[in-house]
Formats: C-alpha cells, structure tokens, sequence
C-alpha cells in the first residue's frame, strides 16, 4: 500500500509524458503523412510502423480519454514513454542522442515537483498561485518540464519555491542601464560608488567563477516568488517583476537576456505605449505589462546579459480594481463555473480584438500564447480584462515602423515580416491558446465545443468587418489550416527556438 501511494507520482508523471509525445506524434510524425485517422471513440496512428490508438475529446487539443495503447501481435497492449521514445527515435530519420534522455528528464521532474508541491504551501495570491500551477507544462513538447542544472527545485515555481534574491553591487563607471530603474534602486543600500543590481541566486552560483572586482556581493535582497516561466520572479515589497536571465536550458531555451533584447524591452515600452493607449479606447479590457527598465554590468557580453534584468510591471497594478489576474495557461486545468457560453464568450472578445487590432491596425505582433496572457477575472469569475505580457515576443512587422537610428541588432531583434508575424499570431492565439481553453470549457461534451467554435467564429467575423477584412483574416475565418509550431520537430533537430518551423492542422473556425 505504501509503495502504491508514494508511487502515484511516477504514474502521473509518466502519463502526462506519454500525452504529451502522443500529441507531439499525433501534430509532427504521423499527422504530416497522413497516418492519422479518427476511428471513433479512438484515434488511430501510425508511428515507425506501430499502430497506436487512444480515446480522445477536446478537438486538436487532444485530451485523452484513460491509457493510449499500441497494437502488438494482434492485441491491444498500453503503450509506455520510453516505448513511445524508441517509436519516435526509429521514425525520424538522423540521430538524436540527447532526445530520450530530454523526455525522461522531463517525466523525472514532474514527479519530483509532485513530490514537492505536496509538502509545500501554494501562495495566498490567487495570481501567483496560477503561476506556480503549471505541473505538466506545455501540452504539445516532448519534454514540457526538462530543466537543466541540479539546484532546479530550490527555484521552481511549480514547487511554490520563494527565496532572497541575491543583491550585487555595481560600479558605477560599468553600470549598463536605461530606462525607470527606481524599482531596484529600492531594494538594497549600496555602497558610494556602486548600484544595486538583483540578480538570480541560482545564476549568481553559475557565474560566481566569472564575477570580478566591479562587482560587490552585497547578500542576500528582498524575497521574490518565481512565476510561470521559471526566470521571472515577483518582489512583493516593491510590487514588479523582475526578468532575469538563466544558463539552464528551460523546455526550449537557454533563458538568457541578449543584450538587444534588453534594449528592445525599453525601446518597445515606450513604442507600445501610445499604441496600447489607444487600443484600450477602442477596447477597454485590453492592459500590458510595460517593461520599462533594465540593468546590467558592461562586463562583457556574458556578464552583460547573462546579470541583465528586465523590470516589469505587476499585472494588480494594471487590472481594475475587483479584478484578479489569473495566468491563461493556469485556467486551462479547470473548467470554469456557469453557463459556459457566456463564458467563453467573455473570454474570446477580451483576448482576442486586441491582438488583431494590434496586427492590422498597428503592425504588431504579440506573443499571445498561454503562459504570456494572463486574464482578469471579475468578482463572479467572469473574463473581464486581458493583460499581454513578455515583450521579448512581441515584434513589429517590417516596413510599417520607422526604426532608423536603431542599433541595427536591436531593430533585426524586434521586428518580423508580416507573413511569418501573421503565422505567430494565429500559432499563439488559436493553436496555443483559445483550442485549449475551448477544449477545458467544453469537456467531453463535443457538441458544445462546435458551437464554441461557431461563436468565435462570429465575434472574429465581426472585428474583420471593421478592420475591412483583411485578406489573412478572412482565409483563417473560411477555413484555412492554422500553423502548429513544431516542438518536437526542434527539439530533434536540437535546433535553436526561433528556427522552430510549423505543420499545418485542422481549423476548428471552419
Ligand atoms: N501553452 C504554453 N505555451 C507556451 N509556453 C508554455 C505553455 N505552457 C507552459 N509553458 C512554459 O512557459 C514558458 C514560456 O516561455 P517564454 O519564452 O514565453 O517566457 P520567458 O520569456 O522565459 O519569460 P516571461 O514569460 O516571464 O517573459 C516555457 O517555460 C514553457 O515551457
Ligand atoms: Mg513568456
């Protein structure tokens, strides 16, 4: 018995990491060639010759309804990660010796963080605490919670880790700055001749070897709660986020600031701001989390971003007073309460007119995937605003911004040519985001997801009219395949993130 309950996170954990491949086979290996084939209640597909079947509901987000089995000697026998793997492994062409290893990583530390989490107290801030609730991480990547390094639980969100950060101190004559920095000018005393620069106590221990007579370890700093993505924390006292940059790779990238992205943050906070004034008139749900600052030490590019850091404002700062921010990505695990027309309803014409207004509109690209939304929940739990985060992933299209004077790598860094900002968008907002949500808000009852579907269908209708129907917007709404980023296919091919490409799936607008 006692070995049955200590071991129910391994089982949890090797399920979600078995649903998790099984949607990445489903999207990237067998969806392209045409080896998947809805054989009701089950989906069947075909992987290295293997046929595999599971029950599913929830549409592309492909929620599975108990075990995903393999068919072997004629009989249905339940399928395994590390079976799934060697699939995978046997199917894609070339060589990847670091993938098994990824996905196992990756079971290993859902476990470990279910361990975790049930010793631990989850915040009493109900929008942190939709931070820190991402157990199984993103439901399309082959190995969603692969984090590198070996201190990873001391920091992780998911385990409701809080800790000091480490406070540096500066000298003057190579602080790198620009922006509102009063924020961490609050946090610590430095001594004359030096500024307080936050830092990461885990990347502090990474660089620690490379730190040098301009910088003073002035201790331990203010206690700070890591969010969603690991690397940004928020510092209650002084009411910001702060975004640090990591050495570990985190599901797809080593989180590392580069120094134009630090420049690109301020550059785009006060671009953007105009711009969002005056996408709020038109609608008034709409908020952002402006970046309006950043720090770090001109110690040479690996000092330089690797202790740059980002200030970001607080999603209680810029939500209406009685509405609670909540991580999009977090409203996901739970099917919201009363009539989920309503619901959904709300929540479409909150995130979504934004995003299009910002595109069509004003030539920019937001990011809006569901660890960068988060959205404001009113007293009855009603969407009412939306707030848009993470500027590193919010571009402007080519030629409809003057960037002249711009460091030409801080331009290169924030901007995107329309057709591939067009892709992004549609990828983050409808692939990423609203199929999941739709999926949670309509359970088993497929029915109800159809006509989920058909009501965004119609409040996106509505918004291409007044935009005088754009030409992409008016093929998405009659049916045009949505781009699904291709997690796994970049992971096998241990490529960088950015180079991530797309395959093409059904459209539920249709
Ligand atoms: N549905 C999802 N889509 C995208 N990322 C997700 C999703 N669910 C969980 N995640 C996780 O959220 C993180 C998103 O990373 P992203 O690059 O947007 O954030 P960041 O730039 O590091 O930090 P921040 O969002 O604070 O600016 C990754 O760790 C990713 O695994
Ligand atoms: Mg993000």
């Amino acid at each position: 018995m006692q070995g049955l309950v200590s071991d129910r996170p391994s089982a949890l954990a090797e399920e979600a990491t078995l649903a998790a491949l099984l949607r990445c086979c489903v999207r990237e290996v067998a969806g392209p060639r045409g080896l998947v084939w809805p054989a009701p209640p089950y989906l069947l597909l075909r992987v290295a010759g293997t046929l595999l079947r599971a029950r599913t509901h929830g549409g592309a987000a492909l929620r599975f309804d108990g075990a995903p089995e393999r068919l072997e000697g004629g009989a249905w026998q339940p399928l395994a990660v590390d079976e799934l793997v060697r699939l995978v492994e046997a199917d894609l062409r070339g060589h990847n010796g670091e993938f098994a290893g990824q996905v196992a990583a990756s079971r290993d530390a859902v476990a470990a963080i279910l361990r975790a989490r049930a010793e631990a107290v989850p915040p009493a801030d109900p929008w942190l605490a939709s931070e820190q609730a991402l157990v199984f991480g993103h439901p399309f990547h082959p190995s969603p919670k692969s984090r590198g390094g070996d201190d990873w639980l001391r920091y992780a969100p998911e385990a409701h880790a809080e800790f000091p950060v480490r406070l540096l101190g500066v000298r003057e004559d190579v602080l790198a700055e620009e922006g509102d920095l009063s924020a961490l000018d609050g946090m610590g005393a430095a001594p004359s001749g030096y500024r307080v620069l936050p830092a990461h106590p885990w990347q502090v221990e990474l660089l620690r070897p490379a730190l040098g007579a301009e910088l003073i370890d002035l201790g331990p700093g203010p206690v700070v709660l890591p969010t969603s993505s690991v690397r940004t924390v928020y510092a209650p006292e002084a009411e910001v986020c702060l975004k640090f940059s990591l050495d570990v790779r985190i599901t797809n990238c080593l989180r590392k600031n580069a120094w134009y992205e630090l420049a690109g943050a301020v550059e785009l906070t006060s671009r953007l701001t105009p711009i969002f004034q005056e996408t709020v008139v038109k609608y008034p749900a709409t908020r952002w989390l402006p970046e309006p600052g950043h720090r770090s030490a001109a110690l040479g590019t690996r000092l330089h971003e690797g202790l740059g850091v980002i200030v970001r404002e607080s999603p209680w700062a810029v939500c209406s007073p009685g509405v609670t921010p909540v991580l999009a990505a977090a409203l996901v695990l739970e099917a919201p309460p009363g009539d989920p027309l309503a619901w959904w309803s709300a929540y479409v014409s909150a995130v979504a007119p934004p995003v299009l207004e910002l595109y069509f509109t004003h030539g920019v690209v937001l990011e809006p995937h569901l660890q960068n939304v988060l959205v404001g929940l009113d007293g009855s739990g009603m969407p009412a605003q939306a707030v848009f985060r993470d500027l590193e992933g919010a571009k402007l299209v080519a030629g409809r911004h003057d960037l002249d004077g711009l460091h030409p790598e801080v331009a290169g860094a924030l901007t995107y040519d329309a057709e591939r900002g067009w892709a992004r968008v549609v990828y983050c907002l409808l692939v990423n985001h609203l199929t999941e949500i739709a999926a949670t808000v309509a359970g088993q009852d497929d029915d109800l997801l159809r006509e989920l579907w058909r009501l965004a269908h119609d409040l996106l209708a509505r918004q291409a009219g007044e935009l005088g129907r754009p030409l992409p917007l008016s093929d998405l709404l009659a049916g045009a395949p949505l781009p699904a980023k291709a997690n796994l296919g970049v992971r096998w091919a241990r490529a960088a993130d950015r180079a991530a490409g797309y395959v093409p799936i059904a459209n539920p607008l249709a």
